[in-house]
C-alpha cells in the first residue's frame, strides 16, 4: 500500500494503487467506441456559455498596450508590466478564429505513450494539441511528430532547460522553438509570478532570432472560466491541468477529440509500471498534495467523457 492524494483534499487519502488502476479499466475497444455528435455539440454550448476558445485563447495586440499592469491570476498581490517584447508578440487576431477541424489529438505526457505505436495515427488528425514542450522527434513512433499548437508552462524552461544557465542550454531551446516551424506557442504568461523572467526570456528568444512560431497567451478570464464550468459539472478540481484545459478549448473548434497520453497513474492496466512523462524522470510524487493538480479526479472525468462518446481516450496500443 501507498500512500497517494487521490482528491485534493487536505485529508490525504490512502488507497491502494492496483485498485486505483484497475478503477479505471478501459478496454481498448476501437470498433466498440462510436462519437456522440449530439453530446458533442452540447458540451460545446455548455461551455460556451463560459469561455470561449476563440477569444479566451490569448489577449489580442488591441486589448493591452506595454507598460500595462497585470496581476496575475494566482498570486493576485503581484503584478508585472506589459514588456515590449510580450506586447510585440501578441497576436492581433485570434489563431483560431473561424478554424474548424474534423479530428483533432490531444497528447497528454504520460508514460502511457511509451511503446504504445500511436505516432502514426496522432499525426493523421487534422489539429494536434501537445503539452510543455515535450520533445517528438526520439519518441516519434508512440507520439508522432505533427504539432499544430504546443504549450508552454514557464516551469518547464526551469525543468527542461536548465533556466538557459548557459549557452548550451539557450541553443537547445531555440533548437526546439525552431522545430515548431509555424505552429502555436501557447504561454500562460499570467498564471503565476515565478514564470515573470522565463516568459521575458523565451519572448526575447523568439523575437532575436525571428522563430516561426504564432505565440499566443492564454486571457486573464480562462482559467477561472474553465474551472467554473467543471465545477459546475460537479468535477470538483483545483486547478485544472494544461491538458484538461486543452479539452475544454478543443471542444470549440474541433469535431471529434481524442485524447492520447492520459493516464495519471503509475501502473498501466496490466499493473505494469508506468513513467509520469514518456520523456524525463519527473516521479508521480508530483501528483501529490504538493501539486495543485486534481489529475486522477480530471481522468475520472475524462473516462465518463470517453464512455458517453464525447471523447475518445487511448490509453493502449494503436492498431
Ligand atoms: N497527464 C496525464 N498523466 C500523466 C502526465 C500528464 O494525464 N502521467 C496529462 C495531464 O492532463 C497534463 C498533460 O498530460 O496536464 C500534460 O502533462 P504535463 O506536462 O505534466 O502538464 P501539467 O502537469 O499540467 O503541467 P505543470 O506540471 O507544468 O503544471
Amino acid at each position: 500500500r501507498v500512500e497517494v492524494v487521490i482528491n485534493g483534499s487536505s485529508s490525504p487519502a490512502v488507497v491502494d494503487r492496483s485498485n486505483e488502476t484497475a478503477k479505471h479499466n478501459i478496454k481498448p475497444a476501437p470498433s466498440t467506441w462510436r462519437h456522440n455528435q449530439t453530446l458533442s455539440l452540447k458540451i460545446r454550448k455548455q461551455i460556451l456559455k463560459f469561455l470561449d476558445a476563440e477569444k479566451d485563447i490569448s489577449v489580442l495586440k488591441g486589448t493591452l498596450k506595454p507598460g500595462d499592469i497585470i496581476h496575475y491570476i494566482f498570486d493576485r498581490a503581484s503584478t508585472m508590466n506589459v514588456s515590449q517584447n510580450l506586447y510585440e508578440l501578441l497576436p492581433r487576431t485570434s489563431p483560431l478564429k473561424n478554424k474548424h477541424f474534423r479530428t483533432c489529438a490531444i497528447v497528454g505526457n504520460s508514460g502511457i505513450l511509451l511503446n504504445s505505436g500511436c505516432g502514426r495515427e496522432i499525426d493523421t488528425h487534422s489539429f494536434v494539441i501537445r503539452c510543455n514542450l515535450a520533445p517528438v522527434q526520439e519518441y516519434a513512433q508512440d507520439v508522432g511528430v505533427k504539432t499544430d499548437l504546443v504549450t508552454m508552462n514557464p516551469s518547464v524552461i526551469q525543468r527542461a532547460f536548465e533556466d538557459l544557465v548557459n549557452e548550451t542550454w539557450r541553443e537547445k531551446l531555440l533548437q526546439r522553438l525552431h522545430s515548431l516551424n509555424g505552429s502555436i506557442l501557447w504561454i500562460p504568461a499570467f498564471m503565476a509570478k515565478g514564470g515573470k523572467e522565463r516568459v521575458e526570456w523565451v519572448n526575447e528568444l523568439i523575437l532575436k532570432h525571428h522563430v516561426n512560431v504564432r505565440t499566443a497567451y492564454p486571457s486573464l478570464r480562462l482559467l477561472h472560466a474553465v474551472r467554473g464550468y467543471w465545477l459546475t459539472n460537479k468535477v470538483h478540481i483545483k486547478r485544472p491541468t494544461t491538458g484538461l484545459l486543452m479539452y475544454t478549448l478543443a471542444t470549440r473548434f474541433c469535431n471529434t477529440i481524442y485524447l492520447y497520453g492520459f493516464w495519471p497513474f503509475p501502473r498501466d492496466q496490466n499493473q505494469n509500471p508506468v513513467k509520469y512523462h514518456y520523456y524525463d524522470s519527473l516521479k508521480y510524487g508530483y501528483t501529490s498534495q504538493a501539486s495543485p493538480h486534481t489529475m486522477p479526479l480530471e481522468f475520472k472525468a475524462l473516462k465518463t467523457l470517453h464512455q458517453q462518446g464525447a471523447l475518445k481516450l487511448t490509453v493502449g496500443e494503436c492498431d
